[in-house]
């Protein structure tokens, strides 16, 4: 029989995550307070993030461990399967072994649920006793509704209108685990509100839903605001992906050539990529890429400059690559693809020269999820399919250059919620949708010249 799967033994999980900000050249530059433009101090952070996560963000520690009450919780899903794809393998006739992390085997359904847990922990630790947070595809929703249930927190999630009306099921499983879920922009907070007297059809976008969510948080003592991507703590938290491949790769003597994932605000790509991103410090040949879409650019056309996390500048300024803070996407069929900005951790991996970008179209990012559905078995995502498409490129290089290379891929969450975009795709109805550069000037333009 096929050894298809490489099941790290329970007691090798990792215990500890790894910080790749002290292996870096230039380390990420300070957040700015939004108003003054100077350093935001640990006290003004604090309003919305307990300290124990604070230190995480600012830490140059390379390792830290992971308490005990969050390995629990891991216990239930972790560690994660590394899969070699046989199936894909074969239709695509390639010498490339392909190997995908399997995060969608997780409750919730992806790798979202690595830092909620970790999130949800911190937060109990301090006497939080609410979160609040946005969520695009609904992955991160579910993940923290889940993660607040079971350490006993209410969860307020403001989850992208588009989004919202594309896929009902994630706020029947919201509701589930005992969350309360909005179409965003919503009426209950004044960014919404401003935002719907303006453009009241408007599909709502990943920077609205953060501006609700810091509202929330900042004008409830007992909140805070969970975030589900892009600050160094919730890369941290994922890196737990790419330690538990790096252990099932020694289990079998092997070790990938490329390391692939897809990228909205970074953080599953970086959980996979940052352990192989150390190795690539110390000299090791790699190809690391991140794919992001063609509507959603930030790595391929954005710069790497200040700019505010949010559509209402209520965040800090974080320095990293971007489209612009008031960037609305189209509505393609990848939500969680769909935010202006970029883990700044990653954002400077890329200025290092230790990260490659492509961007894709959303045509053959689906025709590559219904080649791997056809032949793995497991329906993926629209946002994961684009780390296939990564991969299937790859492969197909090697056939092309008769190589045999390691292709590792993150698969970061499962489809099933996301049916209404497959018969899309299969109707004929995707439109392929290139964000113009000069859009992407206009709104820069409007950005305060910093550093
Ligand atoms: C399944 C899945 N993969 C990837 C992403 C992109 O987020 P990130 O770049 O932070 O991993 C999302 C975001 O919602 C997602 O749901």
């Amino acid at each position: 029989m096929l050894q298809r799967r490489i099941r790290l033994p329970d007691d090798k999980i990792p215990t500890q995550w790894l910080n790749l900000a002290p292996y870096l050249k230039n380390p990420p530059a300070p957040y700015l307070d939004p108003a003054t433009y100077q350093p935001a101090s640990p006290e003004q952070m604090a309003v919305i993030f307990p300290m124990g996560l604070l230190q995480q963000e600012m830490s140059a520690d390379p390792w830290i461990d992971i308490p005990e009450p969050i390995l629990d919780i891991y216990s239930m899903y972790r560690p994660t399967p590394l899969h070699r794809a046989y199936g894909l393998e074969k239709a695509l006739g390639t010498p490339a072994k392909i190997y995908y992390k399997n995060e969608s085997v997780s409750p919730p359904g992806s790798h979202k649920t690595n830092t909620a847990v970790a999130q949800a922990y911190y937060n109990k630790m301090e006497g939080v006793t609410r979160l609040s947070t946005e969520t695009g595809a609904g992955q991160w929703g579910s993940a923290l509704s889940f993660a607040c249930k079971l350490f006993d927190l209410a969860c307020t999630v403001y989850m992208v209108k588009v989004s919202y009306h594309q896929k009902p099921y994630r706020k029947s499983m919201i509701n589930v685990w005992g969350a309360e879920i909005f179409p965003s922009p919503s009426d209950k907070t004044n960014a919404g509100r401003a935002i719907l007297e303006q453009y009241p059809d408007t599909p709502g976008s990943l920077g609205i839903a953060i501006s609700e969510a810091v509202e929330d948080a900042a004008t409830h003592d007992d909140t805070k605001y969970s975030l589900g991507s892009v600050l160094n703590h919730v890369l941290l938290h994922q890196t737990i992906i790419g330690l538990e491949a790096k252990k099932q790769f020694d289990m079998i003597g092997e070790s990938p050539d490329v390391v692939i994932g897809c990228v909205g605000g970074g953080s599953n790509f970086a959980g996979l990529a940052f352990p192989y991103a150390v190795d690539k410090i110390s000299g090791k040949e790699l190809k690391i890429i991140g794919i992001e879409p063609t509507a959603c650019p930030t790595m391929t056309k954005g710069e790497f400059r200040y700019d505010f996390g949010d559509t209402a500048k209520m965040t800090p300024l974080i320095k990293m690559h971007t489209l612009g803070h008031d960037f609305v996407p189209p509505g393609i069929h990848a939500g969680g693809l769909r935010y202006h900005g970029l883990a700044p951790l990653l954002s400077c991996a890329i200025d290092e020269g230790l990260i490659d970008a492509i961007a894709v179209v959303q045509n053959d990012v689906f025709k590559s999820a219904v080649l791997f559905a056809q032949t793995e078995g497991i329906i993926p995502a629209p946002e994961t399919s684009h780390a296939i498409c990564g991969a299937i490129r790859e492969a197909l290089r090697a056939k092309e250059e008769g190589k045999e290379k390691t292709i590792l891929f993150n698969f970061s969450g499962h489809g099933h919620f996301d049916m209404s975009a497959y018969d899309n795709y299969l109707a004929g109805n995707l439109i392929d949708y290139e964000y113009p550069e000069e859009k992407v000037r206009e709104s820069l333009a409007r950005l305060p010249k910093i550093g």
